[in-house]
């Protein structure tokens, strides 16, 4: 059986990852593959009782934080994540480790190499293949974020937090640009979704499927 493909999407508050995820499983669906769609915090029950614990609990330490996240993760992976690659399934992840360098790291502060060492620790069998990163500018986001009018502890965080959020992640992007690819998410959606058709034919070429 081969190994399916493990897709993570990443990006800040009101980016439009969610939009953006639908349209990406239906186009693999197109192509035939078998798609599981989970996120991040969460994704198999006890993870989402630990994202409704962090989610909504304020006041906890950024490093209390971090290994929270982590331990959502450790279960999604070995729950959810692993077993669907081992079928041939496709999984897309909403957020994923790239997630915590962004947040925990670039936010809260965090030294890299405590996020890195938990990542080869933990995760070392289960690296994504491909990372779509929709950035936009930190006020397109959280304007649309706004408008939808939900917002979570992350969300309600300072614009310079925001800030730190997007160098983060173009930092991991300009470390891996060959797995992390970058989207111009402040496009109009038609060429949002022109750019995920684009990268995705170019992996699915590079994979040899
Ligand atoms: P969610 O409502 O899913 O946000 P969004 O719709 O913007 O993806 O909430 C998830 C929040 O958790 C998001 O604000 C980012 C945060 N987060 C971290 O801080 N670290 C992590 O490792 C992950 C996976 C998420």
């Amino acid at each position: 059986m081969k190994r399916g493909r493990f897709i993570t999407l990443e990006g800040g508050e009101g980016v439009g990852k969610s939009t953006n995820l639908e349209y990406l499983r239906a186009l693999l669906v197109a192509r035939g593959f078998e798609v599981v769609v989970t996120r991040e915090p969460g994704g198999v029950p006890l993870a989402e009782q630990l994202r409704e614990f962090i989610l909504g609990h304020q006041g906890l330490l950024p490093e209390a934080e971090l290994l929270l996240m982590f331990s959502a993760r450790v279960h999604h992976v070995r729950e959810k994540i692993r077993p669907a690659l081992e079928r041939g399934q496709w999984v897309i992840s909403d957020r994923f480790v790239d997630a915590s360098y962004a947040y925990q790291g670039g936010g809260r502060g965090i030294d890299r190499s405590h996020i890195t060492c938990l990542e080869q620790w933990l995760l070392a069998d289960c690296r994504p293949d491909l990372t779509l990163l929709f950035d936009a500018p930190v006020e397109t986001g959280l304007s649309r974020a706004r408008e939808r009018g939900e917002s979570n502890r992350f969300e309600e965080e300072a614009v310079e937090f925001q800030q730190r959020v997007r160098q983060a992640y173009l930092e991991r992007w300009r470390e891996e640009p060959g797995r992390i690819r970058r989207i111009d998410a402040a496009l109009p959606l038609p060429q949002v979704q022109e750019q995920i058709t684009r990268l995705l034919d170019e992996a699915l070429a590079t994979w040899n499927l």
